[in-house]
């Protein structure tokens, strides 16, 4: 079994620098990914109200034999519950579906700027996390302006901010701002799901220096910028693999090359937070 590292956030929990994406798995094929994820050494799975899999990412942590203290579990709040009592009642009714009795790491999904809701799910969460009942809190797919008003309306910045980051789209502006404010970076979609990505030369042409596959490759690259990435797999074989990547660095050379891949609007599904409304 392979472990991660860990992060120390900015609330003095701890984070571990990779975790196990689990959108789209759903129901028994969910309930296996997981499993086999955290036999695999996985201590950090992500997880989220609109995936639908909240009782079965709840099912396997709770039947895996592992104290609960050591794995961290990520849910977050949907857009249709913004608002400070609403995002109380859901936090509730995702803590039923987890069948557990804290969450770990809560974070608002998207910022839905255009229902201007957010601060006030935000002062929601910093309760939440004052009761105990979510230990960290953070955001998801927000901008600098967003993160900014969090920290002038409410004194609070979130300790995590999970975003769309790859190689096609590397967040140079937004991981320097998160730097400067310890944030601490969660890349979704960190292989670039269903592009190219893994194909590009400079990518090959590591994988065959280290010896190792392209998206380890990848997944170091993230590790390296210093952003948690949280790759998708079912398969036990490439979560073992995806685990796997704190044997090897890559040069500062190779960081570059990566990083240059990146597009100016190198997004892959179109969720720019500023017009993306999630419901
Ligand atoms: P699968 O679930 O069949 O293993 P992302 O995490 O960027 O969204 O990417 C997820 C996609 O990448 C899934 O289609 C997943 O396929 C695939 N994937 C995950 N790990 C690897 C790997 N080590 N090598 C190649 N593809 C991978």
């Amino acid at each position: 079994m392979t472990s991660a590292p860990t992060h120390l956030l900015a609330d003095g929990n701890s984070l571990p620098a990779v975790g196990l994406g689990t959108y789209p798995l759903k129901g028994p094929d969910a309930v296996a990914a997981v499993s086999a994820g955290l036999r695999a050494g996985y201590r950090l799975v992500d997880s989220a109200v609109n995936y639908g899999n909240e009782d079965a990412v709840g099912e396997a942590i709770r039947t895996a034999g592992i104290p609960r203290d050591e794995i961290v579990v990520t849910t977050k709040l949907p857009g249709r519950d913004h608002g400070y009592e609403s995002t109380l009642a859901s936090f509730q009714s995702s803590l039923d579906r987890l069948g557990l009795e804290r969450i770990d790491l809560y974070l608002i999904h998207w910022p839905n700027p255009g229902d201007d809701r957010y601060v006030d799910s935000w002062r929601a969460m910093v309760h939440l996390h004052e009761q105990g009942l979510a230990r960290s809190i953070g955001v998801s797919n927000f901008t600098e302006e967003y993160l900014t008003r969090l920290q002038s309306e409410t004194g609070v910045l979130p300790t995590v901010n999970q975003v769309e980051l790859h190689p096609y789209f590397p967040q140079l502006a937004l991981r320097e701002f998160h730097e400067l404010h310890n944030i601490r970076t969660e890349s979704w979609s960190p292989l670039g799901k269903g592009s190219d990505v893994l194909t590009s030369p400079v990518i090959v042409r590591a994988a065959r220096t280290h010896g190792v596959t392209e998206a380890q490759v990848v997944l170091r690259w993230h590790v390296q910028l210093g952003s948690v990435p949280l790759p998708k797999s079912a398969d036990p074989a490439r979560q073992a693999q995806n685990l796997d990547i704190f044997g090897f660095e890559l040069t500062s050379e190779e960081i570059e090359e990566i990083t240059l891949l990146g597009r100016p609007d190198g997004r892959l599904f179109g969720g720019d937070p500023v017009t993306h409304n999630e419901q």
